[in-house]
């Protein structure tokens, strides 16, 4: 009896510690006449983040790949916040003529957009797979869609300056020590999931840092940023968990997350501060973690890395002349 107290006891304030510690967006800036797009907003981060920019009076595009479930969830912002300004738009950012053609009605239809959350993203599957457009699936979903993306709202993005973009990247980016830019999409080496998902993170933040130097004098920033081990639907994927002892691992450290993780409104934060707050109006090219701007690996630091990447990444997604506007 007196043991499992003792463990409850210092569950309760390590949790409580972290929490207190944790970055919370204190910026009342209103986003009225704003547009902002979110992509991943049907679960998680991205939802809190969609609600709260809702909240703020800004028309908020879900880009997301499942209608159903991001319908659901604006009808829930909508009903929370009272904006009617929330609608969701199909985005499969795993699917580059996907990405193509959301870009190309968002263009249509939006005159301004003011605010770009990339935040969509997989922790990766257990085995390689390979998308139609001969990418590995990690990083399609988190970095390549992205880039490509980006690269053709930028006009947009430009024309409404001061406008601000931000990557929902990882700390797990520091847990690859080299990157491969020759192999990107494991062809050539054996797989990991950690690996593709940590590679896909630190690509967010080169992608980053080269996005900014690019922009550099334009009006529109780029910052990307850790949310904080967050509770979300992230750990609680399928793909994550073929084998039994995956599931079984997976299981607990759910458990474990839920227990000492942050829950979705709070993992938002640092997202809610780069999109909103008036303090970081002009900071460009940084990465932040709980609110406050932090240091990146070494490797994600590397400007030339940055511009190399970019290269390469721009000849994998064919970005064409037509599309380049930085
Ligand atoms: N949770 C953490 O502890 C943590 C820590 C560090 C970084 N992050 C980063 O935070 C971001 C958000 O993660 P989360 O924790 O909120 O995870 P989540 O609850 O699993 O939400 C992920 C979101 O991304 C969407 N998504 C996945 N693949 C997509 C695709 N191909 N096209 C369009 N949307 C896609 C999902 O859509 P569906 O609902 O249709 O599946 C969902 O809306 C990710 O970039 C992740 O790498 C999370």
């Amino acid at each position: 009896m007196f043991l499992p107290t003792v463990v409850a006891f210092l569950v309760v304030v390590a949790r409580m510690l972290y929490l207190r510690r944790a970055g919370r967006c204190t910026s009342t800036r209103s986003l009225a006449g704003m547009t902002a797009i979110v992509t991943g907003a049907s679960a998680g981060i991205g939802m809190e983040t969609a609600k709260d920019l809702a909240r703020r009076g800004a028309r908020v595009i879900l880009a997301c790949r499942n209608l159903t479930k991001a319908q659901a969830v604006v009808d829930h912002i909508i009903s929370e916040t009272g904006n009617k300004k929330v609608v969701v738009r199909l985005l499969d950012t795993s699917d580059l003529s996907s990405v193509r053609r959301f870009a190309k009605e968002i263009l249509q239809t939006e005159d301004a957009i003011h605010i770009l959350v990339n935040n969509a993203g997989i922790a990766g599957k257990q085995v390689r797979e390979v998308t139609g457009d001969g990418l590995e699936l990690t990083m399609a979903t988190n970095h390549y869609g992205h880039f490509l993306l980006t690269n053709l709202l930028l006009k947009r993005l430009k024309e409404s300056a001061p406008s601000r973009i931000i990557n929902v990247s990882s700390v797990a980016h520091f847990f690859t020590w080299k990157i491969n830019l020759k192999d990107l999409n494991f062809e050539k080496r054996s797989y990991g999931t950690l690996e593709a998902y940590a590679q896909s993170k630190l690509c967010n933040i080169l992608f980053s840092l080269e996005l900014a130097d690019k922009l550099r004098g334009s009006g529109v920033t780029v910052n990307s940023l850790h949310p904080g081990t967050v509770g979300s639907e992230f750990f609680t994927r399928d793909e994550l968990a073929v084998t039994w002892f995956r599931k079984l691992f997976l299981f607990f450290g759910n458990i474990v997350l839920r227990l000492f993780g942050k829950d979705n409104k709070l993992g938002a934060q640092t997202t809610i501060h780069l999109a909103v707050a008036e303090e970081v109006e002009g900071v460009t090219g940084k990465y932040f973690d709980e609110c406050k701007e932090a240091t990146a690996s070494w490797l994600a630091r590397d400007s030339s890395l940055a511009k190399a990447l970019w290269e390469i990444s721009e000849a994998d997604v064919q970005l064409a002349p037509s599309e380049i506007f930085y």
